[in-house]
C-alpha cells in the first residue's frame, strides 16, 4: 500500500505568499471599488531592459531557422552563459571554473533541490526570521531545523554560537526579509565555524545587486576558505526583472569534494535546463549595455525604498533595510501583531505588505514592505500610510 510523505503534515497549511494573495483576493471581491496597492511579495514591476529584449528576439529568430535551431541543451547551462557568469564573479575578484557554475531556473528551486544531496539526519540551522523556503523544504524532507535568533539586538544579523552543532547552515545576505547585510568579518566567522564543524553553508545571494557599498561582500567566495564550505545561489529575478522569465545560477565549488559531481548528476537526471532563448537573455544582462540598463532599474527601486523609509521616519516608525536591499522591515505601529497590522493596513489603506510573523517567531510584531512597486503606487501607498500614522 502506498504511504504518503507525512512530513507535509508538519508544514503550515499554505505557503506564506499564497496566504497573503488569498486574503487580498477575498478583500478585492468584497470591495471591488477600492484600489489595492501591493507591496507584499518581492515581485518586480519594471519591464525587461532593452539589451535583454533584443537578445530574446534574436534568439527566438534563431530557433525558427533550421541552421540555428537548438533542441536539448546542456542541463547545467550553455558555455556562453556560464562564461558570462564567470566574468561577472571575476569582476568581484572571485575566480570560478566553468564546471563550478550551474545555470538554473532560479534560486528558490535550487535552494530546495540541493537538499537531494544531503542525508536526512543532518541538522539544519536557519536564521529566524527567514525566507520560508529554507524551512519548508527541510520539513518536507523530515530534517531537524534549529534557529539562530535574529532580532533588534543583533541588528537582525545572528552571529556564530559555537555551542550549537549544525550540518547545513542557511545564510541570506542582503537578507530577505530584513534587508540586513553581513560584512566580511561577520561572514568570515560563519565560514570559519562551518569549516571547523564540517558544515556546509547554503548562501543565498539573490539580492547582491542591491549592495551599494564596495566593502560589503556580494558573494561568500570573497571570504577566504568559503569555497571549501559554501554553495552559493543567485538569481536574475531581482537583478534584472526575471521573476517571470526565470533564470539563476548556483555555484558548487570543486573544493567541496563530491558535492560538485553529485549536483551535476542530480541536475542531468532531474532537470532539463533553462530554455536557450532565456539563457541568451540572461547572457545579455552581463554585457556592458545590460549592466548599465539593469543598474538604472535597481536605482529606481532604491529610490522607492527611500520614499518608504522617509515616510516611516516622519511617522516615527522604527525600521531597517532598504539601503542595500529592496526590503524595508518595520516594527508594527501601536504594538500591533503582524497579521493584525496586515488586516488593519488592507482595510484602512488598501496597502498590502508581508506579515513579519510569516517569516518566523522573531518576526512577530514586524512587517515587510517591498520597493518593487511602481513609483506612483509607492508614493500613493505612503500617502495613505502617513494619513493613518502621522
Ligand atoms: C519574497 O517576496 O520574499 C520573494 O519574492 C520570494 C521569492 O523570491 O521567491
Amino acid at each position: 500500500i502506498m504511504h504518503l510523505n507525512t512530513n507535509y503534515e508538519n508544514l503550515e497549511q499554505s505557503y506564506l505568499f499564497s496566504t497573503v494573495a488569498k486574503k487580498v483576493n477575498e478583500f478585492i471581491s468584497k470591495k471591488p471599488d477600492k484600489k489595492v496597492i501591493r507591496l507584499g511579495i518581492g515581485d518586480v514591476t519594471l519591464p525587461l531592459c532593452k539589451a535583454v529584449v533584443d537578445a530574446l528576439h534574436k534568439a527566438v529568430d534563431e530557433m525558427g531557422v533550421q541552421a540555428t535551431f537548438r533542441g536539448y541543451g546542456p542541463e547545467q547551462g550553455y558555455d556562453f552563459l556560464c562564461e558570462a557568469v564567470q566574468k561577472y564573479y571575476k569582476s568581484h575578484n572571485v575566480e570560478l571554473d566553468l564546471d563550478e557554475i550551474f545555470i538554473s531556473d532560479g534560486a528558490k528551486s535550487d535552494l530546495g533541490n540541493i537538499l537531494d544531496l544531503f542525508a536526512q539526519d543532518n541538522t539544519v540551522l536557519v536564521p529566524d526570521p527567514v525566507y520560508p523556503v529554507y524551512v519548508d523544504t527541510n520539513i518536507m524532507a523530515g530534517r531537524k531545523v534549529i534557529y539562530a535568533d535574529a532580532n533588534g539586538e543583533n541588528c537582525f544579523l545572528p552571529g556564530v554560537n559555537k555551542e550549537i552543532k549544525a550540518d547545513l547552515i542557511y545564510i541570506c545576505s542582503p537578507n530577505n526579509p530584513t534587508g540586513a547585510v553581513y560584512n566580511k568579518e561577520q561572514l568570515k566567522e560563519w565560514v570559519d565555524y562551518a569549516r571547523e564543524c564540517g558544515a556546509v553553508i547554503l548562501f543565498d545571494s539573490a539580492y547582491e545587486c542591491f549592495i551599494s557599498d564596495e566593502n560589503l561582500p556580494r558573494s561568500i567566495y570573497e571570504i577566504e576558505g568559503a569555497k571549501e564550505c559554501a554553495i552559493e545561489f543567485c538569481s536574475l529575478s531581482k537583478t534584472a526583472g526575471f521573476t517571470g522569465t526565470r533564470c539563476g545560477y548556483t555555484i558548487v565549488p570543486k573544493a567541496l569534494g563530491k558535492l560538485n559531481k553529485m549536483w551535476l548528476r542530480r541536475q542531468t537526471t532531474k532537470f532539463n535546463g533553462v530554455p536557450y532563448i532565456v539563457q541568451r537573455a540572461a547572457e545579455a544582462v552581463f554585457t556592458d549595455e545590460g549592466q548599465k540598463e539593469i543598474k538604472e532599474n535597481i536605482g529606481y527601486y532604491k529610490e522607492n525604498a527611500k520614499v518608504i523609509s522617509e515616510t516611516l521616519k516622519r511617522c516615527n516608525i522604527w525600521h531597517v533595510g532598504g539601503k542595500h536591499s529592496p526590503y524595508i522591515w518595520l516594527r508594527c505601529p501601536n504594538n500591533m501583531k503582524s497579521w493584525e497590522f496586515f488586516d488593519y493596513l488592507l482595510e484602512n489603506a488598501q496597502v498590502v505588505g508581508t506579515p513579519g510573523s510569516g517569516f518566523g517567531r522573531n518576526g512577530e510584531g514586524y512587517f515587510r514592505l517591498t520597493s518593487f512597486g511602481s513609483r506612483e503606487n509607492t508614493i500613493e501607498a505612503m500617502k495613505r500610510f502617513e494619513k493613518l500614522f502621522k
